[in-house]
């Protein structure tokens, strides 16, 4: 029971909140006019030595814009890479003006670029002047691409003007800014898979020393409004140690119960609607999390459960209730423990 919460493989960072461009799909509602935060690199250095030494693999920075400060981006590079772990840095191409923002990650051999496109479709000259500007980072460079036309992009025609990079799009999801956009540009998102592989298997660091057990597209909203108390809180660092962090981890029941009986489980135990759901998604056991069991690396991808997740973390007096009455603590650690031991044998069966 105690392996259900690992610790995390994959830091994602949000260096700053900063960003020159302010698309109007952006999760995390980024922009030139947000305040100038950016993620303490003490603090970096604090989780990465803490978790390298507990087979973190894969560190992401995120933002706003990380390349707008590449003097930070050099700092947690070299963190990183005293440890070996690999950086994947987000970034919106904004650096074509000025390459040399790019720098930090030419030095750093550990670092790879995931480019997002999304916001310059249509415009293929931008795109040409981007995918240029890489030079022999081309190399360690990915192309994904959001679809905000809901519709399905053409991706042989992206493709064309990409030239050598594959380019992967992705789905819209309705969090930050992206809820003002139209359901066809932004279909809501429920859902395909009752499993998150990600939810207390992933650990994020935000610009105000927060960390959170999530790296999710909602978790950004739970920090913008300062909702410390729900069970993705973990700490503050600065005044929380890395150890009161990984206790509230460890001893989170909403999240075990997550990663055992899987979103539409905790929410019919506490009592909590989940907006939009019919009964076809009943409680099930959370079999694709194998966890502790070989896959280490937590899947990246949200498998489209972020938005029940959501309902779930603000509908604050059900959780309570549910951790808080002895009577329903004591079903729901009941059922952790069964939906778990039942997953090993299912597991030892697979893979006998
Ligand atoms: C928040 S951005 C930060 C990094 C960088 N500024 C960029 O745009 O790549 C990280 C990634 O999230 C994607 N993203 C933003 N809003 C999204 C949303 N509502 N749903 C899905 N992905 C989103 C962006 O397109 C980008 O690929
Ligand atoms: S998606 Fe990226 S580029 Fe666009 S506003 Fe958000 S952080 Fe900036």
């Amino acid at each position: 029971m105690n392996d259900v919460i690992e610790i995390p493989k994959m830091l994602v960072i949000y260096c700053t909140f900063k960003c020159d461009l302010s698309c109007a799909h952006c999760y995390t509602e980024s922009g030139p006019d947000v305040e100038d935060a950016t993620v303490k690199p003490e603090h970096v250095k604090e989780l990465v030595d803490e978790l390298a030494g507990h087979g973190l693999t894969e560190v992401v920075l995120e933002g706003g814009e990380p390349t707008l400060f590449p003097d930070l981006m050099e700092q947690i590079l070299e963190i990183c890479e005293s440890h070996d772990i690999k950086v994947l840095v987000r970034t919106n191409g904004s650096w074509v003006q000025d390459p040399s923002r790019l720098d930090p990650i030419r030095r750093h051999k550990n670092a790879r670029l995931e480019l997002t496109i999304s916001q310059f479709l249509g415009n293929d000259d931008r795109v040409i002047a981007i995918t240029d500007a890489l030079g022999d980072l081309s190399e360690r460079t990915s192309i994904v691409a959001y679809d905000i036309s809901g519709s399905g992009m053409p991706l042989g025609e992206l493709e064309k003007v990409t030239g050598k990079f594959q380019v992967a799009t992705a789905q819209t999801y309705r969090f930050g800014r992206a809820v003002k956009l139209p359901v066809h540009q932004a279909p809501r998102s429920l859902i395909d898979l009752p499993v998150c592989r990600v939810l207390g298997a992933t650990m994020t660091l935000f610009p105000d020393s927060t960390v959170w057990a999530c790296d999710g597209f909602m978790v950004r909203q739970l920090q913008k409004k300062r909702a410390y108390s729900t069970p993705l809180y973990l700490g503050t660092l600065g005044t929380d140690s890395f150890e009161d962090c990984m206790d509230r981890l460890r001893s989170n029941l909403i999240l075990k119960l997550i990663r055992t009986i899987g979103h539409f489980g905790v929410a019919e135990l506490a009592g909590i609607t989940i907006e939009g759901h019919g009964p076809k998604f009943r409680r099930s056991i959370n079999l694709p999390i194998m966890g502790q069991h070989g896959h280490k690396q937590p899947a990246s991808g949200f498998e489209h459960i972020c938005e029940a997740c959501a309902s779930i973390m603000s509908s604050e007096t059900e959780l309570q209730r549910l951790q808080g009455d002895p009577a329903s603590r004591a079903r729901a650690v009941d059922e952790v423990e069964r939906a778990w031991e039942l997953r090993q044998r299912l597991f030892t069966l697979a893979t006998a």
